[in-house]
């Protein structure tokens, strides 16, 4: 096929170097971004008279039509074309004529692809923020639905102190608070408009970045025309956000997976969000959090991708800049379909509240608390440990645990010990006394939910 850019060359190109050299498959889904880039710049072009007011008229109301036939499905994207850019000026100028040869004035597909993929990634991000916004929503109203629930928190996994089940995983919803921050951080740096840097030094036209970049939805214009066409830093970033995003979804499905084994029981997810075996009939498999967790992998992937293609670029543009979009856009689906699946998944969960509790009296879980007594009672807290060790020992020896050990065997270690004692090691004082700010206590976790119910 005739190329749209075959000027010096007269050869054919190879078929095979056709299928290395297309992006449509990939770059596609950008089409609305072009057509939309594409009528700014025909605005941009008319109002500086680079084409006439007449010519601006049948261009926008070419890449109109164009839109709507591709989004009904009335139009397909030939897939022969070489990327998204090359079929809508081609099928411009198709329906339009000469018209339709003349939006690429001022223009290159260098600062067009740099201006489409910080569009699409625009939009990305704000879809990203507002599924990561619904998963915060839905744990804190889990946090407060379960607000009264215990359970053992832990340190290498070890059971280590009680804790509200609420503010275990309202940790979370802080972490993808954060994420949120970083998307709309990044979202910042890629609102500056690339479009009319051309190939790499700027145009001999006289064009109106200004007014091209506004018509966007853009800050501004970048100020230096090789910056705008070289760099892919916003996308690298977008990927480290995304990465990091999915490391935290990714430690989130982990404790699904523990929580719903029959060695913890402390949750169950719906039949929804499971599946069974083929060969085991008692199985419950819980196949989504662990591919939230699997799919962690390839979202890194990406980024490592992205960080080695761009590294030892010379500039400006260099075709492997292509390979932008196939790794990003999987990194943007990946995450965007995990979001979407761990949202219902933990609403439609169900929480063991007894099978937690009773996890909770089993490991000693209040021996700081037992030591924190001692302290309270005027013992120096090394020592108090070191005893409060001993009695642990004793426990494990006899089979007993701290609620059940005898007053008058507490007094052998210590007569700083009286009946008291079993309240200030019962698990729910243990919880309640816990009162430093964003500590386990109930009114911790309640300011907790409150702020993040009010930052929506
Ligand atoms: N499909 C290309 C890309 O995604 C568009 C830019 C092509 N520019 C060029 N000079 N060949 O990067």
């Amino acid at each position: 096929m005739a190329k749209m850019w075959a000027g010096r060359t007269a050869g054919e190109t190879a078929a095979l170097a056709d299928e290395l050299n297309s992006s449509i498959g990939v770059d596609g889904r950008m089409y609305a971004q072009d057509i939309k880039g594409s009528a700014a710049h025909a605005r941009m072009l008319s109002k500086q008279g680079i084409i006439s007011e007449e010519e601006k008229d049948q261009i926008i109301t070419g890449l109109e039509g164009i839109l709507k036939d591709l989004s009904s499905g009335a139009l397909a994207i030939d897939q022969t074309a070489e990327d998204i850019h090359m079929f809508v000026e081609a099928e411009l100028t198709k329906r339009i004529g000469d018209a339709g040869k003349k939006v690429h004035t001022a223009r290159s597909r260098n600062d067009q692809v740099a201006l489409d993929d910080r569009m699409y990634l625009k939009d990305s991000v704000d879809e990203l923020c507002a599924f990561t916004e619904k998963l915060i929503q839905t744990i804190a109203d889990i946090a407060e639905r379960e607000s009264s629930v215990i359970m053992p928190g832990y340190t290498h996994l070890q059971r280590a102190q009680p804790i509200l089940f609420s503010h275990q995983i309202l940790a979370y919803a802080f972490m993808f608070e954060r994420d949120i921050d970083r998307m709309k951080d990044c979202k910042k740096r890629m609102n500056v408009s690339p479009i009319g840097s051309c190939a790499l030094a700027g145009t001999t036209y006289d064009t109106d970045r200004d007014f091209e970049a506004e018509l966007l939805g853009f800050d501004k214009p970048c100020l230096n025309s090789i910056d705008g066409v070289s760099d892919r830093d916003f996308v690298v970033e977008l990927l480290a956000d995304l990465s990091i995003l999915q490391m935290h979804l990714s430690r989130f499905a982990e404790e699904l997976v523990l929580w719903s084994s029959w060695e913890f029981r402390f949750i169950e997810l719906s039949d929804a969000y499971t599946t069974g075996s083929s060969i085991m009939p008692q199985k419950k498999n819980s196949d989504m959090a662990e591919l939230i967790r699997g799919k962690t992998g390839r979202v890194y992937g990406d980024l490592i991708t992205m960080l080695t293609v761009l590294k030892g670029l010379p500039l400006a543009y260099n075709k492997d800049m292509q390979e932008d979009k196939e790794a990003v856009f999987d990194a943007v689906d990946t995450v965007k379909l995990c979001l979407q699946v761990m949202e219902p998944m933990l609403a439609g969960m169900k929480v063991h509240a007894d099978r937690m509790l009773r996890a909770a009296g089993e490991g000693f879980i209040n021996a700081t608390d037992l030591a924190d007594y001692l302290t309270r009672k005027g013992m120096p807290f090394r020592d108090s440990y070191k005893i409060t060790g001993s009695i642990v020992n004793y426990c494990i020896n006899n089979g007993l645990i701290l609620e059940n050990v005898p007053l008058e065997k507490y007094r052998e270690y210590s007569t700083l010990i009286d009946k008291d004692v079993y309240e200030a090691i019962d698990l729910m004082t243990c919880v309640k006394s816990r009162i430093s700010k964003g500590g386990t206590s109930p009114e911790s976790v309640s300011e907790q939910i409150k702020y993040l119910i009010e930052r929506a």
